[in-house]
């Protein structure tokens, strides 16, 4: 599969780039997105702005950390819903099933449930929650793990995942979430190269990092060229590495990859 997927990936990418002039534009694009696009997103809080970014056609999916749109995006943004923890148990099942209804494919698990101040469950509470809430809709998904931060410790980061995934065996759960804060494009590939093989070992098809960014660019003045180095260096390196399906730079925002309403340093490196 992976194989396969990668040729015609390639077979795209050189029929692309035989194509004669006169080919319309649009051609091209599908093309480009095909071959270098299909994990990128947006996670955004307010949909008007993913066009900015998705102008590029680079970016393929977007979230916002919820069950609604809260808003309309780009029509050729996916979009992918999350149940972000308990404070979203209300509603879910009405608004997941509208959202299957037109054509939802994925469905993202609580937010930093590792974190106090975000879904906060330990792993086996989440375990429960997951079954309830997340699991009954296996049939009309694919279902991505609760996503953990990289922090370290009992019941933390890949120990809360692991614990999860040791109590959801019946879960349905093939794809993992992860978030990464951190200085450096070393620690970050360490990270992902860490989580991709718990992936493994749970014989989960996908690694998803749905939160990723410098700390030095959380400031709310970030975008900066610090940033854009950053991204130059791992965003080929995530599109090299086939465990890694989809990732999302914190965030589609001003003061991140936006400046005002237009993109910023980091937001042109993510958008090229
Ligand atoms: C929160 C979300 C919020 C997002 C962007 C996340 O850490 O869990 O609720 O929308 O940050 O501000």
């Amino acid at each position: 599969m992976v194989s396969f997927k990668y040729l015609s990936t390639a077979l795209l990418a050189v029929s692309a780039l035989a194509a004669p002039h006169g080919h319309s534009h649009q051609h091209l694009h599908a093309q480009k997105r095909t071959a270098t696009s299909t994990k990128r997103g947006a996670a955004y809080n307010d949909a008007s702005l993913v066009q900015t970014l998705s102008d590029s056609g680079l970016v393929s999916w977007a979230y916002d950390w919820n069950m609604y749109t809260m808003g309309d995006l780009p029509s050729d943004v996916e979009f992918v819903p999350m149940l972000w923890g308990s404070k979203m148990f209300t509603g879910w099942f009405a608004a997941i099933q509208t959202l299957l209804n037109s054509g939802s494919e994925y469905i993202l698990g609580f937010n930093e449930p590792d974190m106090a101040s975000q879904a906060a469950m330990s792993s086996s509470e989440a375990a429960g929650y997951y079954l309830q809430y997340i699991s009954p809709l296996s049939g009309q998904a694919k279902l991505v793990s609760p996503a953990v931060t990289n922090g370290e410790g009992d019941d933390v980061g890949l120990s809360w995942a692991r614990n999860f995934l040791d109590s959801c065996t019946d879960c349905g759960v093939t794809a993992l979430a992860v978030h990464w804060y951190g200085d450096s494009a070393d620690d970050f590939k360490t990270f992902v190269n860490k989580a991709t093989a718990l992936a493994a070992e749970y014989s989960l098809e996908e690694t998803w990092v749905t939160e990723f960014a410098l700390n030095s660019d959380l400031s709310g003045t970030g975008g900066t060229e610090t940033s854009a180095d950053f991204l130059a260096e791992v965003l080929p390196w995530l599109d090299e590495q086939t465990a890694v399906s989809r990732y999302a730079y914190f965030m589609c925002a001003d003061g991140y990859l936006l400046s005002g309403s237009e993109l910023s340093v980091s937001g042109k490196k993510y958008t090229s």
